[in-house]
């Protein structure tokens, strides 16, 4: 199984991703998880990375390509990966189209730009391993802290509301396109193109999963 989630800032892609993963025994492939690992870890991605994800922009295509590309060639993307955040521009996908890449499933999660504000504010994320949570709509057991582990949650630097409205400016500018470069590729009766789905993501955190799981299986 390899699937693609695509939709919005916020429209709940690292939330379903946990649920894929866990049924299809799958590695989540988050560029974003990624990216904020090498800030955390001070490397020199992580330091030219930070800059610009505080400010709502893109990362470089040439360098989420490369991280990418070395992910999906360990051991554990044998059986399968999801990507949760990538591709997100056209040269993203068209480079994994020209590495023979091939996706089963793409899955868009579809949520208007009013709730996405809602849903970032409340954001809470264990920034360890990435969980998420909402204070409202999925909190965790425990206020403030992570369901597994017990450490502190946090709100990430992005999701303040300005940067959330750039973020999701730049959405619409340069990923959403995206939608129309796969559903046209399924449309076009090529049995190697991967199957477009899209999913009413406005539902609640349970039946988004639940109509996500059927839709694949
Ligand atoms: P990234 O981490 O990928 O952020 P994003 O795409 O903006 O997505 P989010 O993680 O913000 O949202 P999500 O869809 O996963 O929603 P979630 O499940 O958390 O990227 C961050 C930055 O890194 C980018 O801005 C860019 O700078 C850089 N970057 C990353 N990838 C890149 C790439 N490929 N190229 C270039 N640059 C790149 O849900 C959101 C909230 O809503 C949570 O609180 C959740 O609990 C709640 N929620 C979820 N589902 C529901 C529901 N059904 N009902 C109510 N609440 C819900």
């Amino acid at each position: 199984m390899k699937l693609i989630l695509l939709g919005a800032p916020g429209a709940g892609k690292g939330t379903q991703a946990k649920y894929v993963c866990e049924k299809f025994a799958i590695p989540q492939i988050s560029t974003g998880d990624m990216l904020r690992a090498a800030v955390k870890a001070g490397t020199p991605l992580g330091l030219e990375a930070k800059a610009i994800m505080d400010a709502g922009g893109l990362v470089r295509d040439d360098i989420i390509i490369g991280l990418v590309k070395e992910r999906i060639a360990e051991a554990d993307c044998a059986n399968g990966f999801l990507f949760d955040g990538f591709p997100r521009t056209i040269p993203q996908a068209e480079a994994m189209q020209a590495a023979g890449v091939t996706i089963d499933y793409v899955v868009e999660i579809d949520v208007p730009d009013e709730a996405i504000i809602d849903r970032m504010s409340g954001r809470r994320v264990h920034v360890a391993s990435g969980r998420t949570y909402h204070v409202k709509y999925n909190p965790p057991k425990a206020e403030g802290v992570d369901d597994e582990t017990g450490e502190a949650l946090i709100q990430r630097e992005d999701d303040k509301a300005e940067t959330v409205k750039k973020r999701l400016d730049v959405y619409h500018e340069q990923t959403e396109v995206l939608v129309g470069f796969y559903s046209k590729m399924a449309a076009g009766g090529d049995a190697s193109a991967p199957k477009y789905v899209r999913i009413d993501g406005t539902q609640t955190v349970d039946a988004v999963r639940d109509t996500l799981i059927a839709a694949l299986v």
